[in-house]
């Protein structure tokens, strides 16, 4: 395993689509392995593969119920809606809350190319889509819900 430099807001990268994941080789098993390394000496509890600079639909999360690896993943189902504070690794710094659903069931493949369900409720939701985003190139930055709903939401907190 090999740790690998995190992309930040501002590198183009970020912005690109991500291709399907068509063969389920060794370099897609290293990628996975250096992934996680990454991902937990930066202490997140996700991270896409256009992270680390690699356009392919990879992501992993761990929200503290173990590691999940997700090739290909796609949305299949959606319920409810939760606004909670997100973060980002490629966004140091920078916080807000973001509109989400609150329960996602996600379709995938696995590192050998097993097709496989999960589904995700709360903050592992919030990751399975943020992550996802990042493979269409999207930053949770425009997922922020507006201003005067940050503001309720932040009174009412307080
Ligand atoms: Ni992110």
């Amino acid at each position: 395993m090999a740790l690998r430099n995190i992309r930040v807001k501002g590198d183009p990268i970020l912005k690109l689509k991500s291709r399907k994941v068509e063969r389920f080789d060794e370099r897609l098993a290293t990628l996975l392995d250096d992934m996680q390394e990454t991902m937990y000496k930066a202490d997140g509890c996700g991270l896409a593969a256009v992270q680390v600079g690699v356009l392919k639909r990879v992501v992993i999360v761990d929200t503290g119920e173990g590691l999940i690896e997700l090739v290909n993943p796609e949305i299949v189902e959606k319920r409810g809606v939760q606004h909670e504070i997100e973060g980002c690794l490629s966004v140091p710094g920078e916080s807000g809350i973001t509109e989400r659903p609150q329960w996602v069931k996600v379709h995938a493949q696995t590192r050998t190319g097993e097709e496989k369900e999960y589904v995700g409720e709360g903050l592992t939701a919030r990751a399975f889509c943020h992550e996802i985003d990042h493979l269409d190139g999207h930053l949770f930055l425009e997922r922020l819900i507006d201003e005067d709903k940050q503001r309720m939401l932040s009174n009412k907190k307080a």
